[in-house]
């Protein structure tokens, strides 16, 4: 009884929010069905291509205190790193030479790093491999910053909007952090020029499946090129260190929503979705996930960028990573390709 409405969501792109809403509270009488025609909407639009994308977590310093995330200002549990421009330069060295066409540079909000240094990472990259495109992942900034950092030639941005409820962005996040602007954040980011990429964690504390329908709505109405979600972790030494985390299966739900919300989305099978569930990335990319984000950074780094307990793959090397996708890729009928896997724009 609901394929009728699945499948006016393939032809419409679009539902209502109490749509939306029975769709989620009824997932498992149509999660078959959804995933279904989310990966052939996937395969129309990108092929059975899932595109990689080598992440450096160049610094998990982070002068905000988010409740959930385990790299928050006041976790003094936590041995901290940052990356110089070098150490960041060589990372996507490596990774070039391991095939990668994008480099992500994500750290936590790390103010020791100034736009000129971002600028001289960026334009080295674009200098070097002109065919690789740059995303960057760096938080909160000004609009002259974002500015800045898109003339020295970064192409992508990832900035999860984390909920798109003002009241519960407010239950997640000390009163220093404004949902306002997080929004003028993206606005500008749009503005700019940059391919976007907004997210939320999928059973973050407080978010009610009335939250999820409006995720949908509110995906719509960005329309961003990428859309990144995970299920939330706890982490020990946060202030939601004892919630429940969120389930693959919900997570996996939404990812097949937004494939046919935004058919032409770049969707990640995240590592919290590998975390939550050893399957997890593989069941991404069967509900229509199409990206990969392995980690490029050295092994000591990599170790301290835990923004939840019990990340994976945070002991390998990033050629470890990649042959371990490859072949975790292939049993779902799908393969890697490493080029720079832009966004496609018509139907
Ligand atoms: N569980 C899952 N995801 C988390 N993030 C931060 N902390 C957690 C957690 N405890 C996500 C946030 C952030 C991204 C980099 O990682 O959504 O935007
Ligand atoms: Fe660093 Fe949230 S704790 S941005």
């Amino acid at each position: 009884m609901y394929n009728g409405l699945i499948d006016r969501l393939e032809r419409d792109c679009v539902l209502t929010f109490d749509e939306y809403l029975t769709l989620i509270e009824h997932r498992d009488e149509c999660r078959d069905y959804l995933a279904q025609k989310a990966a052939a909407v996937r395969d129309r639009i990108y092929g059975k291509r899932v595109f990689i994308r080598g992440l450096i977590e160049f610094s998990n310093y982070c002068k905000n205190n988010c409740y959930y995330c385990g790299i928050r200002a006041e976790n003094r549990n936590l041995q901290r790193y940052r990356l110089t421009v070098d150490e960041i330069l060589n990372c996507a060295d490596s990774g070039y030479s391991l095939g990668f066409r994008t480099f992500v540079l994500q750290g936590g909000e790390d103010t020791h790093y100034s736009d000129e240094d971002f600028c001289k990472v960026i334009t080295t990259i674009k200098q070097k491999y002109p065919e690789c495109a740059v995303t960057l992942s760096l938080g909160e900034r000004s609009f002259e910053s974002y500015k800045a950092l898109k003339e020295a030639g970064a192409d992508r941005y990832l900035l999860r909007h984390e909920t798109c409820n003002k009241e519960h962005y407010e239950k997640l996040h000390p009163a220093a952090m404004s949902y306002a602007n997080r929004m003028r954040c993206i606005d500008d980011l749009k503005s700019l020029g940059y391919q976007v990429g907004v997210g939320f964690m999928v059973g973050s504390p407080y978010q009610t499946n009335d939250d999820l329908a409006n995720e949908m709505l509110f995906i719509k109405q960005v329309n961003p090129q990428m859309v990144g979600i995970g299920p939330f972790i706890p982490h020990r030494d946060t202030p939601f260190g004892d919630r429940t985390a969120g389930t693959a299966e919900l997570t996996t739900f939404m990812l097949s929503l937004i494939r046919l919300t935004l058919p032409n989305v770049l969707l990640p099978a995240t590592t919290a979705l590998g975390t939550i569930d050893p399957m997890g990335r593989e069941k991404g990319i069967m509900a229509g996930a199409n990206v990969l984000m392995p980690n490029l950074s050295p092994a000591d780094a990599k170790s301290k960028y835990m923004l939840y307990d019990g990340k994976i793959c945070t002991g390998d090397e990033a050629a470890q990573c990649v042959e371990c996708l490859k072949l975790r890729i292939e049993k779902t009928g799908c393969h890697i390709v490493t080029d720079r896997g832009d966004y496609i724009n018509q139907r």
